[in-house]
């Protein structure tokens, strides 16, 4: 089995690194080919997946190492405007390692159809109704796709909740789909319309809204790992992280920040294998409030042996096939060089990424601070905006690192400096 641990891969050079993805996940000449190229989507693939289309956009497609998930060698395409975050994923992985990586798991695929029915005499009575006639709206629900329901899916189950609101009672069916590898809002949005006739018919009210719920709360992975004390830096940094970790816990202005970073890995994931990032976003922050107050999606704390041990749970919408992901060029080599993850498995490969951010980042937090990590890409990226070429990127930007003074205008008189000279 090829393994995820490869050594100085951030010191190689794109090619080089792609060479080494390409034999790790079995590409071949054409898929290693596009990936080099910016404009892989064409215009004409692009034109059907949105409106109103003029143009494309690329973004970097990074790969973090060392990934260890349930015994098994990964390396994670994450597409990411921001500089450190694969850096960061890459390290925590590899500190992830000494005790064995990641455990993962998670819930079957089951997203939530929400139908909103309102002008009911009386509530409890629709709400009775409705679960009296379970099996036949579960029946019509599932006629929408046969093939759903033939892979193992289709609509499970019902929940009905009657909801005050300041318009008067509202019963709220929930309608529960193991929606298989699919993201699953279509499925689910087509089988809440195609219900909701039979649901006026039973009850006598009208049907308002037929749409996906993006708490899926039915939805969720879970990852855990251990990180000796040792691979972090000794006792003090296990410390400085749980005060790190309780300081998101007791309060939402630092906590949304904790997430965010736990969200940086995520979201990079879903990026590369084109997922609904926004869907992602909404389901995992209304999770993070789920019990009334927002927390972090991870919980930290100390084992015996004073390691640090971490875990998470987030809802997880993504999908496999269908929409973008099924189109995207990229998103395709990007779930190969996955191993070709099911949806439950790209749902767990995502906590585990986003649990490696987390601990990344407040391992900086509680140590050197962030910017020391972030200023090396920061400093280059001054340097070329200042309008350094080629090896003087680096060397403005090693300057100006040295120099502890990384702007524009540093930038600037360096290069002045160095084009001055004979
Ligand atoms: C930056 O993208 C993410 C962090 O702010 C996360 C955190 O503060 O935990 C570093």
């Amino acid at each position: 089995m090829p393994r995820s641990d490869i050594s100085g891969f951030y010191r190689l050079s794109p090619e080089e690194r792609l060479k080494l993805v390409k034999e790790f996940a079995g590409l071949d000449d054409a898929e290693a080919e596009l990936l080099q190229r910016s404009g892989a989507l064409s215009l004409q693939q692009a034109d059907r997946m949105i409106e109103n289309v003029i143009g494309v956009t690329s973004f970097p497609v990074g790969i973090a190492t060392n990934f260890l998930i349930n015994g098994k060698d990964y390396l994670i395409p994450m597409v990411i405007e921001e500089p450190s975050v694969v850096a960061a994923a890459s390290n925590a992985a590899k500190m992830a390692r000494v005790r064995g990586g990641f455990r993962t798991e998670s819930t079957l695929p089951v997203m939530i159809g929400q139908i909103q029915l309102v002008d009911v005499e009386d509530p409890m009575v629709a709400k009775e109704r409705i679960i009296k006639e379970t099996s036949r709206i579960l029946a019509k629900a599932n006629e929408q796709d046969p093939v759903l329901v033939k892979l193992g899916g289709g609509a499970v189950g019902l929940d009905v909740r009657i909801l005050s609101s300041s318009i008067g009672p509202m019963v709220i069916i929930h309608l529960l789909v193991d929606v298989r590898d699919a993201m699953g809002a279509n499925v689910i949005n087509t089988m809440c319309e195609a219900v909701a006739p039979m649901i006026e018919q039973i009850t006598g009210g009208r049907v308002f809204l037929r749409i996906v719920s993006n708490l899926a709360i039915h939805r969720l992975a879970r990852a855990r790992a251990v990180f000796a004390k040792e691979a972090l830096g000794g006792e003090e940094v296990v410390d400085g992280i749980l005060k790190a970790y309780e300081f998101a816990a007791a309060d939402p202005f630092r906590c949304a920040t904790h997430n965010k970073g736990i969200m940086n890995g995520v979201i990079a994931v879903a990026l590369a294998t084109l997922n609904d990032t926004r869907a992602l976003e909404a389901g995992a922050h209304a999770y993070a409030a789920m019990g009334g107050s927002y927390r972090p999606l991870s919980h930290w704390y100390r084992t015996p042996e004073g390691d640090l041990a971490g875990s998470i749970e987030l809802p997880v919408a993504v999908g496999v096939i269908g929409g973008a992901t099924a189109v995207h060029p990229i998103a395709k080599i990007c779930r190969k060089i996955l191993g070709m993850p099911s949806a439950r498995q790209l749902g767990e490969i995502m906590a585990a990424v986003g649990l490696a951010n987390n601990l990344a980042a407040m391992r900086a937090l509680a140590t050197e601070g962030i910017q020391a990590g972030h200023l090396k890409l920061h400093a280059k990226n001054i340097a070329v905006t200042a309008g350094a070429e080629g090896e003087l990127i680096d060397i403005v930007a090693r300057r100006m690192i040295e120099e502890k003074k990384v702007s524009y205008d540093r930038a600037l008189a360096i290069l002045r400096e160095l084009k001055s000279q004979p």
